[in-house]
């Protein structure tokens, strides 16, 4: 009888396309995947768990947090620091990084930066949420508490990158610079299992995914780009269809297998945009040109992007190549 491969095995398998010391990306990912399951645990009875609503406090990004917020903070950052592999987390639930100075972390090589529950406000509303992760090989001396620098790369230099989707099945998509692979959780044997090998994304798509109830605040390009999305063109398949979730690694896996793009552009309410670079808009974007995509700030590749903040913010255009390259052509034209 055939079976799926499980993730230990597809690491196993893949060791000579993973560009680190044996047995490092296994340990670095079964953090993240036992976090998965633990954060997947929880939002799987929100409703029964007093996890529901608001945590009480804002976050240094002026937002309400959500219990599920803290809770899955809280649940990576214990885990991530059980592993003698990484010596430091940033987080955008916490206004500074954290640095792991036990002694098993001496040797440690990786900093992690997380999003740990992406689409909060679609927690108490019984819809897809996720976590986003991004992986750098640390800058600093091993064995020294880590610097800002070691977080403040930019996104050409992450080593891996990812999230989990928790939907109608729990996913971890992932990559580590060849190609992006997607697992399926089965909570039954508590294994995730490869049910999306090598993840391409269609090069053109139908599907638009903006929160136009910002049209008023958006630059001319963007506004031109939505309207030209709108306009009634048979030929070239328009109007496009809009899907917006309100979590982005919702709209991103929906536009990954589907094809789309998803835009948040800078507005005169967000001046620099919504998404955080570091641990939303770069991960995103390594996985989006993994897969064949492309991710930008309407002009610059993400990814080329050099970062000044922990939480600082950019516009984003992500997605099927075609898409992007037709909005930026609008903010070039609109500038
Ligand atoms: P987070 O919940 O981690 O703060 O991220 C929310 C982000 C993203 O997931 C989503 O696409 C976007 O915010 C939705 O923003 P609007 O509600 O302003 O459209
Ligand atoms: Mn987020
Ligand atoms: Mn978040
Ligand atoms: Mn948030």
């Amino acid at each position: 009888m055939q079976r799926h491969t499980t993730l230990g095995e597809f690491i196993i398998g893949n060791q000579k396309d993973f560009p680190y010391a044996k047995g490092e990306l296994s340990a670095l990912l079964s953090s993240i995947r036992l976090a998965g399951k633990m954060v997947n645990q929880e939002i799987n009875k929100a409703g029964l768990a007093e996890i529901l609503g608001k945590f009480g406090s804002d976050n240094v990004q002026g937002e309400e947090q959500m219990k599920l917020d803290v809770l899955a903070n809280d649940l990576f950052i214990s885990t991530l620091r059980s592993r003698g592999e990484i010596c430091g987390i940033a987080s955008e639930e916490m206004e500074d990084y954290v640095s792991f100075d036990e002694d098993i972390h001496k040797d440690a090589k990786y900093v992690v930066l997380i999003d740990p529950l992406d689409g909060s406000s679609n927690i108490d509303v019984n819809v897809t949420v996720g976590t986003i992760f991004s992986i750098y090989r640390r800058i600093s001396e091993p064995g020294t508490p880590v610097t800002l620098e070691d977080f403040l790369q930019p996104g050409n230099k992450q080593v891996a990158a990812g999230y989990l989707a928790y939907g109608t099945s729990t996913m971890l998509v992932f990559t580590t610079g060849n190609g992006v692979n997607g697992f399926t959780y089965d909570p039954g044997i508590g294994s995730f299992f490869l049910s999306h090998p090598k993840m391409q994304i269609p090069e053109d798509g139908k599907i638009y995914s903006i929160n136009e109830g910002n049209y008023v605040h958006f630059p001319e390009g963007v506004k031109k780009y939505i309207k030209w999305c709108q306009e009634l063109d048979p030929a070239t398949n328009r109007p496009l269809t809009s899907r917006y979730i309100g979590s982005l690694v919702a709209d991103f896996h929906r536009n990954l297998l589907k094809g789309g793009v998803y835009i948040y552009p800078k507005g005169t309410t967000a001046p620099k945009g919504k998404l955080r670079l570091l641990y939303e808009c770069n991960p995103m974007a390594y996985l989006m040109e993994q897969a064949g995509g492309a991710a930008s700030d309407g002009y610059t590749r993400i990814m080329d992007l050099d970062p000044t903040e922990l939480h600082e913010r950019v516009p984003f255009f992500c997605g099927s190549k075609t898409m992007v390259a037709k909005a930026e052509e609008f903010m070039d034209q609109y500038r």
